[in-house]
């Protein structure tokens, strides 16, 4: 073995599951951010963390709403989903330059990205100060998936996106 940097890890760890998170601002209108910083923090109560940098529009949607559904973009979702880790909603409404349709959630007041392999509507029990970043932990209040679309998103370093499902198979010419 031998001492890497910082970039070299992140990059030689690749890939990363990559999810998208649905919040609401002030005024009501949705956006989305994508994450590789995110984890199932807990089985019973079922809770999630996703790691917020705290100069994010979402970041200011999160600190307003409190909830959040963190949806995981299928393969179909890629050039989308793409889009909604590299443009800011404070610049573009997300949902509508993805192309992305909201479905209401069944608990929480941020929508649903429809076609998601898994989606999970969280709301935010706790917060935890990490650098520039913060990490808002939500509890998982209900849960929705696509199994005919198992193929979701994975992230290499911050450069690109591959595909992988639950058995294992795998698309890199994404
Ligand atoms: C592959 C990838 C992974 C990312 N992961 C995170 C993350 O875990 N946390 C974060 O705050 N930003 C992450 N980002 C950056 C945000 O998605 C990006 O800054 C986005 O434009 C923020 O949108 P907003 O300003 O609408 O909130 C990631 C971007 C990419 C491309």
């Amino acid at each position: 073995m031998q001492e890497i940097s910082w970039n070299e890890a992140i990059e030689l760890g690749s890939p990363y599951p990559y999810a998208l998170a649905t919040t609401l601002s002030k005024d009501g209108r949705a956006n989305i951010i994508g994450l590789a910083w995110w984890t199932i923090v807990s089985w019973e109560p079922k809770m999630i963390v996703i790691s917020v940098g705290h100069k994010r529009y979402s970041h200011e949607c999160l600190e307003h709403c409190g909830e959040f559904v963190l949806c995981l973009p299928s393969e179909e979702q890629k050039e989308g989903a793409w889009l909604c880790g590299t443009k800011s909603g404070r610049e573009i409404d997300k949902f509508q330059e993805a192309g992305f349709q909201q479905i209401p959630a069944k608990v929480v007041a941020p929508p649903i990205i429809e076609g998601s392999t898994v989606a999970y509507e969280c709301k935010v029990t706790d917060k935890v100060n990490a650098g520039d970043h913060t990490l808002f932990i939500g509890e998982v209040v209900a849960i929705h998936g696509t199994p005919e679309r198992a193929r979701h998103l994975y992230s290499v370093h911050y450069r690109r996106l591959v595909s992988i499902d639950f058995k294992g198979n795998c698309n890199f010419g994404l």
